[in-house]
């Protein structure tokens, strides 16, 4: 059994390089047969048009079948604004930004509905974030920056629903991404973030319920463990967050954004037709433990050596 996406459009919003979660999305979509579109912020869009121009993400992009794939078409998207009244001066004379055209969603969705017409797309990815006090407590998170966290992180959820709901074709299926910071204590993941990600899970309750009576559109999150990204190396933690899982798991092992990904073709599949509202956790199972292992926690299991230790 194939899951086959063949005459499906996507748009994965959060793609600047081959290291993210959201490459490895749009990969497997594309092997799937789907034709994906991406969103770029555009302070990282001339790095990635450079790189992807000089073959620097060839050996990402090759396929199972030997081909390399390519983006239908890469959007200038800053998810931070809806339209460009919002956009304050600075950001929109600035170099990076000037010289994209309309950057915001209203923009996105303008481009889409002109390039495409008024019903083409059928899966649609929010795979960003940013909190630009990230690396501080929530204690000493300014209202700004806490703020700023929120509207990126979690309102351009909200936004690219309702502004692509319009143009998404019968079946079609939004998915974010989330973390278990949401839920749980992660030390080191401040500024907000965990607040952000909480609220993309409430609105995914709440998108699914009016976007699936309004559109028969379906909604979800996946909350993915953690993976050595750029964005998530800002966090300064990254990698001793990575080996807790890997010691801590129900499976012991090193997450591969390549499992996220088929999860989240699955989840925007129609295999999953009657799923919706609904967070699914993409961790080796991390999510489920509430104790960190201890010396003899591995032996009351009748085990003298964890799995990855054996293998
Ligand atoms: N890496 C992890 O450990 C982890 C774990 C769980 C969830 N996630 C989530 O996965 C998603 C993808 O992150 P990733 O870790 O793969 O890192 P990434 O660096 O590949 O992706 C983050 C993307 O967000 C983009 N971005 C930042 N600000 C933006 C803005 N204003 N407008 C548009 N795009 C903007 C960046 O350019 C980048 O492409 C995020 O939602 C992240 O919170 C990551």
């Amino acid at each position: 059994m194939r899951i086959d996406l063949k005459g499906r459009r996507a748009l994965v919003a959060g793609v600047a390089d081959d290291g993210g979660f959201g490459f490895a999305i749009a990969k497997s979509l594309a092997e799937c047969g789907a034709r994906v579109c991406v969103a770029t912020w555009p302070p990282a869009l001339n790095v990635f048009e450079m790189m992807w121009k000089r073959g620097k993400f060839d050996a990402s992009r090759r396929l199972s079948d030997g081909k390399l794939f390519d983006f239908e078409h890469v959007f200038p998207l800053d998810a931070a604004y809806d339209n460009l009244e919002e956009v304050p001066d600075d950001v929109r004379n600035n170099r990076r930004y000037a010289e994209r055209g309309d950057f915001t969603i209203q923009g996105l969705t303008d481009s889409i509905r002109r390039q495409f017409g008024p019903s083409s797309l059928d899966i649609v990815v929010h795979c960003l974030a940013n909190g630009p006090e990230v690396a501080r407590p929530l204690m000493d998170t300014t209202r700004r920056g806490y703020l700023s966290a929120i509207s990126t992180s979690a309102y351009s959820n909200v936004s690219l629903v309702s502004h692509l709901a319009p143009l998404m074709r019968q079946g079609g299926s939004f998915l974010s991404l989330t973390y278990l910071a949401s839920e749980r204590v992660v030390p080191g993941y401040g500024g907000g973030m965990s607040s952000a990600k909480a609220a993309l899970e409430s609105d995914t309750r709440y998108l699914s319920f009016e976007a699936g009576r309004r559109f028969g559109l379906r909604v979800n999150a996946l909350s993915a463990g953690p993976y050595a990204s750029r964005a998530a190396s800002v966090t300064g933690m990254i990698h001793e967050v990575v080996s807790y899982y890997e010691n801590n798991a129900p499976l012991p092992n090193r997450l591969e954004p390549s499992q996220v990904a088929h999860a989240a073709v699955f989840m925007c599949s129609p295999w999953a037709a009657a799923i919706t509202g609904t967070t699914l956790h993409v961790d080796n199972g991390l999510h489920v433990m509430a104790k960190g292992l201890g010396p003899n926690d591995l032996n009351w299991l009748g085990l003298e050596q964890s799995v990855a230790e054996t293998a």
